[in-house]
């Protein structure tokens, strides 16, 4: 039986230069590889050789005939992407010459100059980690990641859900990439606060700003500021340990919270909210959310989409995640809308519909539940008398002939005491460098920071930061790839100037 990509794929595409046959789409080189929700395994053309299983950080692919019951329904989902008409593959061969990166996504090529390069990396999240690994395949080149935080990885470590243990797995990656070495890694140096970017630039020949985008979308609704809604972000934090929200008071007093958004965090935080506590005992949960947990009077979590179904912006693998895995999920075959509605063009969603409609008409199991609601759009939040929240007022929606979501006059209130905004994350601007206020981002031209158009010497960009915050993690490695290309070409062609302060303290 063929091998099949499952629910951990982080799309880094490590697999596809494993693989001898060519059967693992999309390729980086392929259109619609920048959007896919997880990379298929060609059933038809794979020589079950097992060369991908080794290559994948976070263990996502599986022998056909071990898939576990859980996982059985990636078999179909693999196959169903070659349905159609596969687009031609390109397949670089790898030069085995020099060091080859822990998670090699292109054909190395050697450095046309052999003076050394150094280079300051802020952040040490996953789009880092892959600029360090692209760059050190170059002997001339040596690497220092300045991290504000006492544990580095970012959201690979304070993002990723403490349940997704194989996702996590990809911190192994990062740790071997780090113990390189030219590699450098400095915890507890924010930069811009313990020390400035312009000395950060005396010290390196060039800087890549990867810090990510560490805020939340705002949610502009009436008493959405009031006790008892809490961001994503904040959640996401508590339950992982991260230093700023660690300590957070969470009410979970209620017997229902309901999540804003249906992406990806807000299936997480729906599910670890339910989950049975001696099941994420197990897990790398903090061990004080842990605590509040068990104590936790939450049944029921409403995820609202403002859209339809069709719309809905968590990915198949994580909807089959949550529903093949003895989670009670329940939808209303109503918010479904009628079979005319659910005719779709492409697999992916067509498969997402498909497994929404049978959970629709799968009797209610027992214990804590997670309802999936759609074209409810939040229009304000409800306040007892005590100035706590009490509930969350919903528009029903359709969407109109222009595409926006508009509402259909009918509303409905929701009682619960915790809301949770889960709408999107947001970049933040840096002291000293532009900032698109409008996309939240860091202007760049194919990673070159750029102030009005002008490439900024020595200044580049990569990961959530530089292009928005969507994307798994192995989008960034791709991502890097760019940036680190655009740098090389730099150094190449002397544009980087010599370091000016190579040997003093830093301030
Ligand atoms: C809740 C959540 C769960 C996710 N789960 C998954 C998943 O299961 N699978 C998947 O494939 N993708 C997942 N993702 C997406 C994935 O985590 C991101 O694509 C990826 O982390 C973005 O990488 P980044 O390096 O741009 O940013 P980050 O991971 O945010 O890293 C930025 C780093 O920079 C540091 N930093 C910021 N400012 C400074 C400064 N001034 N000085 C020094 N350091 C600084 C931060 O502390 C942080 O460590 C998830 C995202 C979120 C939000
Ligand atoms: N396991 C994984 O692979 C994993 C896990 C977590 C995160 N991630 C990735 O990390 C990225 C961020 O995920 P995310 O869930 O934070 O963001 P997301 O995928 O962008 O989802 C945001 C959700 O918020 C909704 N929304 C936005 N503004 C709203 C408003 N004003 N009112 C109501 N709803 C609103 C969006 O609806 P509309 O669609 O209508 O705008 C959407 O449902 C994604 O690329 C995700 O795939 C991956
Ligand atoms: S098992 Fe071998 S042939 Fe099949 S996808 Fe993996 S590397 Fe390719
Ligand atoms: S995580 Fe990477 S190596 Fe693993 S299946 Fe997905 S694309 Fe392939």
């Amino acid at each position: 039986m063929p091998h099949v990509v499952t629910q951990a794929c982080c799309g880094d595409a490590s697999c596809v230069y494993a693989c001898p046959v060519n059967c693992i789409h999309p390729t980086p080189e392929e259109p619609g590889f920048g959007t896919s929700e997880m990379l298929y395994i060609d059933p038809s053309t794979c020589v079950d050789c097992g060369a991908c299983v080794s290559a994948c950080p976070v263990s996502a692919i599986v022998p056909g005939h071990r898939l576990p019951d859980e996982q059985a329904r990636f078999a179909d989902i693999n196959a169903a992407h070659f349905d159609g008409p596969a687009a031609d593959a390109v397949r670089f061969p790898v030069d085995t010459a020099q060091r080859l990166p822990l998670a090699p996504i292109s054909k190395p090529r050697q450095l046309s100059v052999d003076a050394p390069l150094s280079v300051g990396i802020v952040g040490s999240g996953p789009s880092a980690m892959y600029a360090a690994d692209e760059l050190l395949r170059h002997p001339q080149v040596s690497v220092t990641i300045y991290e504000r935080l006492d544990r580095p990885f970012g959201l690979a470590r304070f993002g990723v859900a403490p349940d997704h243990l194989a996702t996590r797995s990809v911190m192994r990656l990062f740790d071997d990439i780090a113990r390189e070495p030219r590699c450098d890694i400095r915890l507890n140096v924010a930069v811009g606060a313990d020390v400035t970017l312009d000395a950060l630039q005396r010290r390196h020949q060039a800087v890549i700003w990867a810090g990510g985008a560490p805020t939340d979308r705002r949610l502009d609704i009436e008493n959405a500021d009031a006790p008892g809604v809490l961001s994503a972000t904040a959640l996401v934090g508590w339950y992982n340990g991260h230093p700023d929200h660690a300590d957070l008071d969470v009410d979970l007093s209620s017997r229902r919270a309901v999540v804003i958004g249906n992406g990806n965090v807000a299936l997480d935080v729906a599910r670890i909210l339910t989950a049975d506590p001696a099941s994420l005992a197990v897990t790398t949960i903090s061990r004080r959310a842990l605590a509040a947990l068990r104590h936790s009077a939450i049944d029921e979590v409403v995820v609202l989409g403002r859209r339809g179904a069709a719309h809905a912006a968590f990915t198949l693998p994580e909807l089959v995640g949550l529903v093949d895995t003895g989670v009670n999920v329940v939808i209303d075959p109503a918010d479904l809308g009628s079979a005319a509605d659910l005719v779709v063009d492409d697999a992916t969603t067509r498969a997402k519909l498909e497994v929404l409609a049978e959970v629709a008409g799968r009797p209610p199991g027992d214990g804590p539940r997670i309802r999936l609601a759609f074209h409810r759009s939040p229009s304000a939040v409800r306040l007892g008398p005590d100035g706590h929240v009490s509930g969350l007022v919903t528009d029903h929606t359709r969407i109109g002939d222009s595409g926006a979501v508009e509402p259909t006059g009918v509303s409905e209130s929701i009682d619960t005491s915790l809301i949770l905004t889960s709408i999107g994350y947001r970049g933040v601007a840096i002291a000293g460098l532009p900032f698109d206020d409008v996309r939240g981002v860091i202007p760049h031209d194919a990673g070159r920071v750029v102030d009005d158009g002008v490439p900024r010497p020595g200044m580049y960009v990569t990961g959530w930061i530089k292009r928005g915050p969507s994307g798994f993690i192995g989008t960034n490695k791709t991502d890097s790839a760019e940036t680190v290309a655009s740098l090389l070409r730099d150094h190449e062609s002397g544009k980087l100037a010599a370091t000016s302060d190579a040997l003093s303290p830093l301030g």
